[in-house]
């Protein structure tokens, strides 16, 4: 199989990790890095002499040799540069949120399929090796049927002035949820306060529903004293937290549930406290097994797992969320039929 020559633009506080992972990736080649700001274009050049940098975007889709770009500049920009790239016949990757309305992220999957180019968004969990297990003991059976799933996702900072604490963290949590539960939910609710920006919410709450009536709340903030980055998953049968901020064992499944009662006669629900089983989690970064998914696609040609279809559904669920905030959390309901 062929290397894949990959040019970068956005070098800014998570561009420089995904270029090292890039730079990493098994069959590709970094081969120009991008970004309108010299002086980290500089310090990045610094670190990957092999690159060549530049500073204007028009010059990586000018390279007729670069076959991929990858996008992780701010989110307004993702839709006008991803399109000017896929449309220079490169296949695209594209930090979360994949664009800011679900049309341009519609645009953007048409444009991809008909130009049969890869297209993946960096929907982060969904390679993390904990999410992973949690997904495999899902479909195994043992958690029972899922019942609810809440996640927080909480820290002081980063503030961010073109983009509200929804958009910003939530794509990681919704993501997740539906990698995991592998439906689209019927409708989302939102409440959230914009305590330091006018207009721009720092801490939201969102309620999604799904079909058979499994749920799922996320807590999303930058206003908080805590960090915190943990996830419920409460089944019939056993429950899961997964807390990715804890040093070690940051899995933990609780034998844990509550016991119908048999017989129309009794009508009392009781509790059953069982062990607690800390999982083995295979080791990995997940944003280098997130660069490397996306390379292996280009050079299988086969859909990547965060591909476009899958951001357009987490923009789509993002934008009913946002419509609910703005008209004080009534629920804005969802098509659930799952698109590929
Ligand atoms: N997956 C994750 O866990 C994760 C974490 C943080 C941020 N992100 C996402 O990554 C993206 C970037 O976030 P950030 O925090 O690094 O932002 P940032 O502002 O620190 O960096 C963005 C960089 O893009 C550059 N840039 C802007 N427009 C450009 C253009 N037209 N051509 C070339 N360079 C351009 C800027 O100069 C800047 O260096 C966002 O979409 C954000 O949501 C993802």
């Amino acid at each position: 199989m062929e290397t894949v020559r990959i040019g970068m633009a956005g070098l800014g506080s998570w561009g420089k990790n995904v270029v090292r992972c890039f730079s990493r990736a098994k069959g590709a080649e970094l081969r120009a890095i991008c970004d309108g700001d010299a002086g980290k274009l500089a310090v990045q050049a610094g670190l990957y002499p092999d690159a060549t940098p530049v500073t204007d975007f028009q010059a990586l889709l000018d390279d007729p040799e670069l076959e991929a770009i990858a996008l992780a500049t701010p989110a307004p920009t993702h839709f006008a540069l991803g399109m000017r790239a896929l449309e220079a016949g490169k296949h695209l990757f594209v930090e979360k949120p994949m664009t800011l309305s679900a049309a341009d992220a519609e645009t953007l999957c048409a444009t991809a399929e008909r130009l049969g180019r890869t297209l993946m968004v960096g929907h982060l969990l969904e390679y993390h090796p904990a999410v992973d297990w949690m997904k495999t003991y899902l479909d195994s059976g043992a958690l029972g049927a899922p019942l609810y799933l809440y996640s927080q996702r909480l820290n002081l900072g980063t503030v961010r002035p073109d983009e509200n604490a929804l958009w910003s963290l939530a794509p990681h949590d919704i993501s997740v949820i539906l990698y995991l539960f592998g439906a689209m939910p019927e409708s989302v609710a939102a409440h959230g306060e914009d305590f330091l920006q006018p207009g721009i919410e720092d801490v939201v709450f969102v309620y999604l529903r799904f079909p058979d009536g499994r749920a799922g709340q996320i807590h999303i903030s930058w206003l908080d004293p805590h960090k915190e980055r943990k996830m419920v998953l409460v089944g019939a049968q056993t429950m899961v937290v997964f807390d990715d901020m804890a040093p070690m064992e940051t899995l933990r499944v609780y034998n844990k549930g509550a016991v119908l009662p048999e017989s129309p006669n009794r009508t009392q629900v009781t509790v059953r406290h069982g062990d607690v089983l800390i999982p083995h989690v295979n080791a990995g970064e997940p944003l280098q097994t997130e660069c490397q998914h996306f390379i292996d696609a280009i050079r299988t040609h086969t859909p990547p797992r965060s591909d476009g279809r899958d951001g357009l559904r987490v923009v789509r669920i993002l934008e009913a969320a946002d419509r609910s905030l703005k008209q004080g959390g009534v629920p804005v309901m969802l098509e659930t039929a799952v698109s590929r």
